[in-house]
């Protein structure tokens, strides 16, 4: 790493991205590429870079695991009175970015967001370890907290309130992020980058490519 600026220069050369290997719906699209992370070895090639904006118009970004994926859109779970839930309830909308590094490939994605209906985020949670389901049931996402302890109490309180496992909070669920832009990205030699844009547009999606 050199003194001034951060990091090394990678030389991208493992494939390239052309309008003839690209399926023409974009979510199966991101199936296959998630598909090829995981065969790659991403670690958790499910995380997305999710970002959504306050009133003011401010970003911030955080990653969140992204648990379902069919043509309605994109599913991930979180805790609805959260930093990033105040947001999304305010704006309705969001942005999200994956980056698999082994694959010299980013996805992006925009779109309006909705909460799920409760029946999948009650099913979800259902499906999760009993232990991460204390820990979002306890946590008051976001929230400042005094100390660890304070936490670690929560959960205990909880454990003994409800030893089979706690119920879904009514303020813990799902969105669902509908895309209506993604971007596919390719790494090139020479910087020479492949990006194709898919836009619905009157109901279809159009592919186009851009410059890198
Ligand atoms: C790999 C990884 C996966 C995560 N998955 C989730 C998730 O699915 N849902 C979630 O609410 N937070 C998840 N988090 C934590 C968030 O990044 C974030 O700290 C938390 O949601 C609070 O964000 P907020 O204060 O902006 O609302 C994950 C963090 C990491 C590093």
């Amino acid at each position: 790493m050199s003194d001034a600026f951060i990091g090394s220069r990678e030389e991208y050369t493992l494939s390239g991205i052309d309008e003839t290997s690209l399926d023409l719906n974009p979510i199966s699209q991101l199936r296959a590429w998630l598909d090829d992370a995981e065969t790659a070895g991403a670690m958790e090639p499910n995380a997305m870079c999710l970002a959504t904006t306050d009133r003011r118009g401010a970003p911030s970004g955080r990653i969140v695991l992204l648990r379902s994926l069919d043509n309605r859109g994109l599913v991930f779970f979180t805790n609805y009175l959260s930093r990033k839930g105040r947001d999304l309830e305010e704006s309705g909308l969001a942005a999200a970015c994956f980056w698999w590094g082994r694959l010299q490939r980013q996805v992006r994605v925009e779109g309006r967001v909705e909460r799920v209906a409760p029946e999948e985020s009650d099913a979800y949670f259902a499906s999760r370890p009993l232990e991460s389901r204390y820990a979002s049931a306890a946590s008051p996402q976001s929230a400042r907290i005094a100390t660890r302890e304070q936490l670690e109490a929560a959960v205990e309180h909880l454990r003994r309130q409800h030893p089979e496992g706690p119920p879904r909070p009514s303020d813990w669920g799902g969105y669902r992020l509908m895309p209506e832009v993604f971007e596919f990205w390719q790494g090139r030699p020479a910087r020479l980058h492949d990006r194709f844009e898919y836009r619905l547009e009157s109901g279809a999606w159009v592919i186009r490519r851009l410059a890198p």
